[in-house]
């Protein structure tokens, strides 16, 4: 009984449990019970809690976790509104931890709870400052990844991040890991907070290169419930290696509006030829038609990826396309004056184009991300 210890005794005895275990959770009310009671079995003599940090899920995630919680005072739960996102949400759950360590893990059993302990003894021998349950190390395994195209997508950001990481991790893509818990809350700042990536985000914001031990891990199949992961994931992945890369010089958003721009130019080039190929319409009214169709499609892109966090519906969906319409037809107006003015006074046609096509694209993206997706 900690009241009837001496003080000095009672000082050195801690309330805060050791570990917290993060389980950022979207629709997972069947996995919440077997999940709690797998980290029961795992962390057998480790003090140890788990906070799920839901997004109001409409499966009822938060309300499961609550009816456990009462019965359970190591479980809590972060139930946020209004917003969605996994690095967000990883962030949130961490910083509302008092541990010593705090781990994130997967809430739909897909990660294998059982290298919890021995992340935790890595970091206790003061040796390493991150523990990663990796699948790509001898005695790891990735038969849990649904598909072929998810195995692609995966070997694909492997690579692409190896290439600019700071220090070697044969699983950059693990959502698995565990760190001292001072220690992220200094990096929390630092932090995009955007996509799937935050174990890259950590990795990549830390000033001096972290000490990393890769734990072993095997990635099992989901057995209830469904993946949030697709393409986009990639896309905003590639966004967050862009933003690190400049080093916050460029917002992540404007790189990911501005990528998603340079898919649009290939949609209308491609609409523009097929149109050139198979319609007598005439060359003005093609490219017209192949300009409306490039900005509908930016604006789709755009509103799932660039702005997933305030994704336009509804009523609302339809008055933002309108009006980004007419944004980007101001700034194409703004494209051409400007390049044709530069060519016009003996700028290379190179150098006058490039311009006349970044002052678009600046104007586009300042003009729509106050009047299009007008922070609520
Ligand atoms: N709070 C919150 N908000 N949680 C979310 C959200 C969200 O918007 N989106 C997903 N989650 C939760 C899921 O409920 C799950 O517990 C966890 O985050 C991982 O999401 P999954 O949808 O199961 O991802 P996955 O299995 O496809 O991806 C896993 O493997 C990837 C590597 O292949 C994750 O571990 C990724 O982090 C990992 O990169
Ligand atoms: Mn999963």
């Amino acid at each position: 009984m900690k009241d009837s210890l001496p003080l000095s005794l009672a000082d050195q005895t801690s309330a805060a449990p050791a570990l917290s275990v993060i389980v950022p959770c979207y629709n997972e009310r069947p996995n919440v019970a077997p999940m709690i009671a797998k980290l029961d079995a795992a962390l057998r003599g480790v003090d140890w809690e788990v906070i799920y940090v839901d997004d109001s899920s409409p499966d009822g995630t938060a309300a499961e976790v609550r009816r456990i919680a009462a019965l359970d005072p190591r479980v809590r739960c972060i139930r946020r509104v209004g917003r969605r996102g996994l690095a967000s949400a990883v962030i949130e759950g961490a910083m509302s931890s008092s541990a010593a360590y705090v781990a994130v893990i997967d809430g739909d059993l897909q990660h294998d709870e059982t290298r919890l302990p021995v992340m935790l003894n890595e970091l206790r021998s003061g040796q390493f400052d991150l523990a990663v349950a990796s699948r790509h190390i001898e005695g790891g395994n990735n038969d849990g990844l649904a598909n072929r195209w998810r195995h692609a997508l995966s070997d694909g950001g492997i690579w692409l991040a190896q290439r600019l990481l700071p220090v070697k991790l044969t699983d950059p893509m693990s959502g698995f890991f565990m760190l001292p818990r001072p220690l992220f809350e200094d990096l929390a700042g630092h932090l995009t907070g955007q996509g799937f990536k935050i174990l890259l985000d950590l990795v990549l914001s830390a000033p001096t290169p972290l000490r990393v031990k890769e734990v072993p891990a095997s990635f099992h199949e989901r057995v209830a419930g469904e993946s949030k992961l697709d393409a986009q994931v990639m896309i905003q992945f590639a966004g967050l290696l862009l933003d690190k890369t400049f080093a916050g010089y460029l917002p992540l958003r404007f790189v990911s509006f501005a990528m998603v721009g340079g898919i649009g130019v290939m949609v209308h080039l491609v609409v523009l030829g097929v149109l050139r190929q198979w319609t007598p319409l005439g060359f003005a009214a093609e490219q017209t038609i192949a300009t409306l169709v490039a900005m509908v499609f930016n604006f789709e892109l755009n509103n799932a990826i660039t702005y997933a966090d305030q994704r336009l519906k509804g009523p609302r969906l339809w008055r933002g396309l309108l009006l980004f319409m007419m944004v980007c037809g101001v700034g194409a107006i703004a494209n051409i004056g400007i390049a044709k003015a530069l060519y016009e006074s003996n700028t290379a046609w190179t150098a006058a184009g490039a311009m006349g096509a970044v002052i678009g694209v600046v104007w586009n993206y300042a003009v729509s991300a106050t009047l299009v997706w007008r922070a609520r």
